[in-house]
């Protein structure tokens, strides 16, 4: 007999249900820390082209399902599929992270298309249908994309750690130009991810890494509006399917991008306050988070009282476990597993 989806504990948690422990996943669960990922990425030599093998990526994504029981698995994928889709030459160079032709002008601009979105983004529609059939009947399944100003801060500033100059003073001087390539974004990005939902996603994330890089109206402009119109149209297809924004860094910000976007869960990052958080956000929606991902890596005592923290502290509404920031390579799988023995040994 297979379980109604709706009864999977990680969508109950969204209607506010009580449930026995809060459900869990991690950012990055799948990845580098995994002997089995480093084995089958060894295999493709170009990280894109491993994301656009459905074999590959669904077996990625089911690894660590296999060793922790994780309540979601997220599509193993990657934000930067969007601006390559679009036209933008991307590639990632070994060591040294993503590096993109960067566009700062309309004439560069005009040069990208939305015309080959989805046969270009077959395969990664072919994984999410791949994973709808595989994961456990207990286990959502996540699909995401990147926030329209976090995949920009990509495309315009060509690679990441710069300081933004590029991307800020072109939305904030010439902001008429600016739009024309957050509206590409959004639309892009809304189509994906209804398709991906299509093919079997049952909650989206959005992940805006790069959203505490802004404040006041470019932040209200360039996070909020175009987040809120993917939420819009993720919703206007498909009602009953949560969305979890992670607008990384946001600080005091969060409770804005809460009221204003529409969103139905937020992703907090390690910095945010547990009982601020409980108080301003709790109530207007789902929290995620936020345990520190450097404390996933020294584990032992202090880890363990950190999570029993944020257990205790958020525990008491609508929320799901999880990192502060994606796991990092140097994480041992063995902290993971006791990660998981401890939420799943919790009671309220
Ligand atoms: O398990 C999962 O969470 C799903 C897979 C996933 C990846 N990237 C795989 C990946 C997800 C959800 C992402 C999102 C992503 N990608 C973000 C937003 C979240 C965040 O972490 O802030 C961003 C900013 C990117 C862009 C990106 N991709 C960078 C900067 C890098 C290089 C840096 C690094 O960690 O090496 C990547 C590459 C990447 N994406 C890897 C993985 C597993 C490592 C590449 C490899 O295995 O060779």
């Amino acid at each position: 007999m297979t379980i109604d989806s709706r009864d999977k504990l990680f969508l109950r948690a969204f209607r506010n249900e009580a449930t026995e422990r809060p459900p869990f996943w991690l950012m990055r669960q799948a990845g580098r820390y995994l002997p089995e990922y480093l084995e089958v990425r060894a295999t493709t030599s170009s990280f894109l082209e491993f994301c656009y093998t459905p074999e590959k990526a669904t077996e990625v994504t089911l690894q660590p399902l296999r060793r922790y029981n994780f309540d979601a698995a997220i599509l193993f994928c990657d934000i930067l599929v969007i601006p390559d889709a679009l036209g933008q030459k991307v590639q990632f160079v070994k060591g040294e992270g993503p590096q993109l032709e960067p566009i700062r002008t309309v004439e560069e601009l005009s040069a990208l298309s939305v015309e080959n979105l989805h046969d270009h983004m077959a395969p990664v529609y072919e994984t999410v249908s791949r994973l709808s059939k595989e994961i456990p009947e207990t286990t959502a399944l996540i699909g995401f994309a990147g926030a329209p100003w976090t995949v920009a801060t990509y495309m315009v500033e060509g690679r990441g750690g710069t300081d933004y100059s590029n991307i800020k003073s072109w939305a904030a001087d010439r902001p008429e130009e600016f739009s024309k390539l957050m509206d590409l974004l959004v639309e892009a990005t809304s189509a994906y991810l209804i398709e991906q939902v299509r093919h079997g996603a049952e909650v989206i994330q959005v992940f805006d890494t790069w959203a505490g890089v802004l404040k006041g109206d470019q932040y209200d402009k360039w996070v909020i509006e175009p987040t809120r119109r993917i939420v819009d149209a993720v919703k206007a297809e498909f009602g009953e399917v949560p969305v979890i924004g992670f607008p990384k860094g946001s600080g005091p910000l969060y409770e804005t991008y809460v009221e204003k976007t529409g969103v139905d869960g937020v992703g907090l990052d390690a910095d945010v306050d547990l009982d601020w958080a409980a108080e301003k956000l709790q109530p207007k929606c789902l929290v995620q988070g936020n345990l520190d991902n450097q404390l996933l890596v020294k584990g032992g005592p202090e880890m363990e009282k950190r999570v029993k923290t944020i257990l205790t502290k958020l525990g008491k509404g609508p929320f799901i476990f999880n990192l502060g920031h994606g796991i990092v390579p140097e994480t041992p799988p063995e902290n993971v597993a006791r990660l998981a023995e401890i939420i799943h040994n919790w009671k309220k």
